[in-house]
């Protein structure tokens, strides 16, 4: 039976869409389980609804499974933040949310995207590398603990 649940559960195929200021708290959630310093459910809510800010969910049935965040400015797209839920992981959810992510950013007129990565983040950078960043930059030293950051980019269409 374990078994069975297990199997149904990781084919389970993310349902992605644009996020809502009502998703802030388990948005919220997600990131204080992801990140040493979680950003506050008052934080999501204002910046989900920061008209240059784009947020994205995932979720499985009912579950609120990850989210991705970008700010466009000038034509410039910066990843905030991304997250899938501990429990989640490892079964392709990020790659389809990042995808949708960078076509939308694309659709409000970015033409390139950042994002900082730690560089033993090995789950984040196949994923990067996968969709088409290249590194532009690295910052000795940037994380608690000295880990170095690289500073990723990718072209948009
Ligand atoms: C990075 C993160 C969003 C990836 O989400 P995910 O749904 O687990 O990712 P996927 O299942 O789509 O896997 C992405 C890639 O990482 C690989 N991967 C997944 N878990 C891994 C692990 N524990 N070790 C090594 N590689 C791993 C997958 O094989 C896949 O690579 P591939 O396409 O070359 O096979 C998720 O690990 C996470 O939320 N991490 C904590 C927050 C974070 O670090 N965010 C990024 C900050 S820049």
């Amino acid at each position: 039976m374990t078994n069975f649940v297990s199997r149904l559960l990781s084919r389970t195929e993310p349902m992605i869409a644009e996020a809502r200021t009502g998703d802030a708290a388990a948005i919220a959630a997600i990131h204080a389980a992801s990140f040493q310093r979680g950003w506050g459910e008052d934080e999501f809510r204002r910046l989900i609804a920061e008209p240059a800010v784009v947020t994205h969910r995932a979720a499985a049935g009912h579950n609120l499974t990850g989210f991705i965040m970008s700010r466009v400015t000038a034509g410039e797209a910066e990843i905030l933040s991304v997250a899938i839920a501990p429990s989640w992981r490892g079964r392709g959810f990020a790659r389809p949310l990042l995808d949708l992510h960078l076509r939308r950013l694309a659709g409000v007129g970015a033409r390139t995207v950042f994002l900082e990565v730690g560089e033993h983040n090995t789950p984040a950078m196949r994923l990067y590398r996968r969709a088409g960043f290249y590194e532009v930059g690295r910052r000795p030293g940037y994380y608690d603990g000295g880990a170095t950051a690289l500073t990723l980019r990718r072209d948009l269409g």
